[in-house]
């Protein structure tokens, strides 16, 4: 059975940086004869978590007829997960982190029922692509607390992150085609 990995772009824009860099770890996923598709999360309905507290006893999202219920399945049976944002005003997108938020089931069922999301199989990874304008090395910091809290709570083992800073740079193309490199090899290494 070939393994199963899943790209969420988190950017508006669908051929911008981020996700050419998801493409890239995809591809490099494909490479090492993993089946990968594209989740992008701006075309996708799925609304913020309203801390309704239903999943503390329910277990799950209550919160039913949008696209989470895709995402939540695919959570359960694939065995990669990358996860592709720039960076809005210091952390990741809005679209990002509405889907982050809806995985707090999955904190519940690991945290608060003691459960483990992977049972029965071989615990799946996470990578993180993520690009930024700014050139200041900090850049990255708030969204790899926030991307590595997400892995964590869907059981999920985290696997690092290719990150590109100052995209607003004229000189950016040989340093993008680097990323696109590391994030090819980082999709490979996933499988
Ligand atoms: C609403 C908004 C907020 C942004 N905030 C930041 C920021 O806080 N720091 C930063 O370095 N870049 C920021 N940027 C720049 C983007 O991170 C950068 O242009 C990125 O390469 C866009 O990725 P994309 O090509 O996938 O759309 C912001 C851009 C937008 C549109």
């Amino acid at each position: 059975m070939p393994k199963k990995v899943l790209g969420m772009l988190g950017s508006p824009r669908l051929d911008g940086c981020a996700a050419q860099l998801l493409d890239s770890a995809l591809e490099g996923a494909r490479s090492a004869g993993a089946e990968a598709e594209r989740f992008d999360l701006a075309t996708m309905n799925i609304g913020p978590c309203r801390e309704c507290r239903a999943c503390d006893t329910a277990g799950a999202c209550t919160r039913h007829g949008d696209d989470m219920a895709v995402i939540y399945s695919r959570i359960r049976e694939v065995d990669a997960i990358v996860l592709s944002s720039p960076i809005f005003f210091m952390g990741v997108t809005a679209q990002t982190k509405a889907m982050i938020d809806r995985c707090q089931c999955f904190w519940v069922e690991k945290y608060v029922k003691g459960r483990r999301v992977y049972d029965g199989r071989e615990k799946p990874k996470g990578l993180f692509v993520a690009c930024a304008g700014s050139p200041k090395p900090t850049i990255f910091e708030p969204s790899l607390h926030v991307v590595k809290a997400f892995f964590a709570a869907i059981d999920y083992q985290y696997s690092g992150e290719v990150l590109l800073g100052h995209t607003d740079d004229p000189g950016l193309p040989p340093r993008k085609d680097a990323a696109l490199k590391q994030a090819y090899e980082a999709g490979r290494r996933l499988v």
